[in-house]
């Protein structure tokens, strides 16, 4: 099929095209229209009476052929923000107006439910990099920035990895400290970081940006870990997060360390803790913020990209709608 010029005035170039929210009943047609990761979210959330007020998936229909799909789900921690984590539009019908036409149509339904601006996130090893930031900037979005370094992880890959930092993690044993998984913690565990993550940014070791209450919410207990100093004090801890969508792990959503070899003596006890539960093939994502710091973001790539499955940095750009 060919692509049938529109008349002028219209969006795009096609007369027939009519954007619509994806129905469980499309789940088939689509699911070339998007990665195989997200596969699964699609299905989710065209299926949950409970993702309608957060996810936006629209299909932009020519006449019977799904020509193109954003998927969309509010970001969890900036809940006045819509997140388009897939656009893709099949390459017959592209440079047509069918991508503008979706991210527009995705604004003026976001603005009745009170987001502020819509953003996205993409790898800087993107193969069509270059369409996605001109579609961007045509459409007034702001300058793109780093915003992760990104890399994925076989569990079974976790001894190698770690190799290294064996005598820190020694040495801090050696100190009394321990970790426990959040769910052997005991039920008062949430309440216990919560008041310790207080007491710590007052007296200036934890800056804001790690504060864990976002992140205790949906944080998976048999993975996450508390630190214990010597004296059985709670002194840091390491939050990480199951997402099934994606088929992964991710971690640390949310850290905080308050001495030398903290974080690795917690991440070794978390990745065995996972192993455990999931087996030898189950898939880490390690992600940390550029907000985190340049520094942590440079010494994780140095150390741990030699063992990664694939590695690249996350780009962010949003638009205010
Ligand atoms: C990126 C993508 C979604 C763009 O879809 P599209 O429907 O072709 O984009 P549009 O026709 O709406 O383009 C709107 C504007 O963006 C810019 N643009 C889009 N693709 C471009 C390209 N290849 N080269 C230069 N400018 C481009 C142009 O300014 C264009 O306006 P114009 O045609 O009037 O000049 C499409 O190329 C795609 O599906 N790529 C593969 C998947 C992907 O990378 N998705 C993004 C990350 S999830």
């Amino acid at each position: 099929m060919r692509p049938t010029p529109a008349s002028s005035g219209a969006s795009t170039l096609f007369s027939s095209l009519d954007i619509r929210l994806a129905t469980a009943d499309d789940l088939d047609a689509l699911s070339w229209l998007t990665t195989h990761n997200l596969r699964p979210y699609l299905a989710g959330s065209a299926t949950s009476a409970a993702s309608s007020d957060t996810s936006c998936n629209l299909v932009a229909w020519i006449d019977d052929v799904p020509a193109g799909l954003l998927l969309s789900r509010q970001d969890p921690e900036r809940p006045w923000t819509q997140e388009v984590l897939s656009l893709m539009v099949t390459p017959l019908f592209r440079r047509q107006g069918l991508a503008r036409a979706l991210l527009q149509a995705l604004s003026k339904r976001m603005q009745p439910l009170g987001r502020r601006d819509i953003s996205t996130s993409w790898s800087d090893r993107l193969p069509q990099l270059d369409s996605l930031r001109a579609l961007l900037s045509s459409e007034g979005w702001q300058q793109p920035e780093q915003s992760r370094l990104r890399m994925s992880f076989n569990i079974g890959e976790r001894e190698d990895a770690l190799r290294a930092f064996q005598p820190l993690i020694a040495a801090a044993r050696r100190r009394g400290l321990r970790s426990f998984a959040l769910a052997e913690a005991g039920a008062d565990a949430p309440g216990r970081i919560a008041s310790a993550a207080t007491f710590f940014t007052r007296a200036g070791s934890l800056p804001a940006w790690a504060t864990p209450a976002p992140w205790l919410e949906r944080c998976d207990p048999v993975m996450s870990q508390l630190l214990l100093d010597g004296e059985g004090r709670l002194c840091g801890w390491l939050l990480c997060e199951h997402q099934p969508a994606f088929h992964r792990w991710a971690i640390p959503i949310g850290w905080c360390a308050t001495g030398p070899g903290h974080m690795l003596l917690a991440m070794e006890a978390a990745l065995a803790a996972l192993e455990q539960h999931a087996g030898s093939g189950a898939t880490v994502i390690l992600q940390p913020s550029e907000r985190n710091g340049h520094k942590v973001c440079t010494l994780l790539d140095r150390h741990f990209r030699p063992y990664a499955l694939w590695a690249d940095r996350l780009v962010v750009s949003r638009k205010p709608i």
